[in-house]
């Protein structure tokens, strides 16, 4: 057990990263957070911060020198930092879980390899994978990039084959993923934390609206049956068990025709979509990270109070440089909705800047507060 006082490393120091540091500084752990970032959202809150590439060798030797288990909030970090870091510390996840999640044709392959369901997809690179692919997948389809992609970027609806070959052309032939465009019955995605001993805790179900392929509002819990629930949460535990994963992960499914599950994809870390567990649930998703990094006992994920989750994104900033914020009133006078900004200095269209968590004894009357909030962030 690594007790309070010790100092944990970080490998990422966005807003995911933010909040994990504030948990871990809430129980007196120091933090030492890598990213290459000045301005990172984490390093505000953290005790130290190696302000380089993820890969450089005097921040991975210094990282593991100080730090006594190092975790990761971003999976564009490089795995093979996190591998590098494994031979002198304590990581967790392992570079390797991260690496599954970090490659959607790897991800893929580990999903079918076990039985997992998905939708149509087949990898594609350059023309001559077209004929294959079309032969697996139905028009119309998005074509994604095997790396790097993250809020729907490195990513493209497709509806002709001509489409297809320009927008490959494009991407000059990045490896890449086509996925059958299937029709949605709703998004949901279990977050759950996984213990070096195998224990696993899940957190309450959370309920999806995306636009844009970016996350919108979460509502939890999710508006779906006991059975579906119980299925959902028992592929999330075998893909965890599956990939030997200790730390908190987070797996995103598609509900289609009713109550068929497909698996989206897996994040090995907390989860836009568990944010609400901050201010409703008896654990956070971020205080369950240091415990599981920490081989603390995982905390009790049970939720007190129903809740909706609405992400704040850039657009909603005014002026020429988007250097005004909202009007917070639109938030603040409602005495059960949570505020939670970022520190990002610079607003742009599609960055998440914050989130709001309206809580309410009501699922009902909260999903209505949360949309009265939105409607006047938009409008005034
Ligand atoms: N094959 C598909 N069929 C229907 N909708 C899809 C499909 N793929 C993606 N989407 C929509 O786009 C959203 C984002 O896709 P995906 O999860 O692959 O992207 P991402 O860039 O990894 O996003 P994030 O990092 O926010 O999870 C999905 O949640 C879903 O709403
Ligand atoms: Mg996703």
């Amino acid at each position: 057990m690594i007790l309070p006082g010790a100092t944990l490393g970080l490998v990422g120091g966005g807003q995911l990263g933010r909040m994990f540091t504030m948990a871990a500084r809430n129980l007196d752990y120091r933090v030492t957070v890598l990213d290459p970032d000045p301005l990172s959202p984490a390093a505000e809150f953290a005790s130290g911060h190696l302000n380089t590439a993820y890969t450089h060798p005097v921040s991975l030797e210094e990282m593991a020198r100080t730090c006594a288990a190092v975790t990761t909030e971003f999976e564009n970090a490089p795995a093979e930092a996190l591998i590098e870091l494994a031979r002198r510390t304590t990581v967790r996840p392992s570079g390797h879980a991260v690496a599954v999640a970090q490659d959607r044709t790897v991800e893929k392959a580990f999903f079918a390899s076990n039985g997992f369901p998905l939708g149509p997809f087949a990898v594609i690179q350059t023309r001559e994978d077209i004929d294959a692919a079309l032969g697996l997948v139905k028009l119309p389809a998005v074509l994604k990039t095997a790396r790097f992609g993250y809020d729907g970027k490195g990513q493209a609806r497709i509806a002709t084959r001509e489409q297809l070959e320009t927008t490959l052309v494009d991407w000059n032939g990045a490896l890449c993923v086509l996925e059958e465009f299937v029709s949605l019955t709703k998004e949901i995605s279990v977050i759950l934390a996984r213990a070096e001993d195998g224990k696993t805790a899940i957190f309450p179900i959370a309920e999806n609206q995306h636009v844009n392929g970016i996350l919108d509002i979460t509502i939890a819990p999710a508006r779906i049956s006991a059975a579906l629930a119980e299925e959902a949460e028992d592929i999330a535990s075998r893909i965890a068990a599956k990939l030997e994963y200790v730390g908190v992960m987070a797996v995103e499914f598609f509900v289609v025709a009713g109550d068929k599950l497909l698996v989206n994809e897996i994040a090995p870390r907390p989860h836009n979509s568990g944010h609400y567990t901050i201010d409703a649930c008896r654990t956070s998703q971020f205080e369950q990270q240091v415990r599981v990094l920490c081989a603390l006992p995982l905390g009790d994920t049970s939720q007190h109070t129903p809740a909706v989750m609405l992400n704040l994104m850039g657009e909603l900033w005014r002026g020429a440089a988007n250097e005004t914020a909202p009007d917070w009133q639109s938030v603040l006078r409602h005495p059960g909705a949570h505020l939670h900004l970022y520190g990002k200095r610079q607003a742009r269209v599609g960055r998440k800047m914050g989130h709001v968590t309206v809580c309410d004894t009501e699922l009902t009357t909260a999903l209505t507060i949360a949309m009265e909030i939105k409607t006047e962030l938009t409008t005034k």
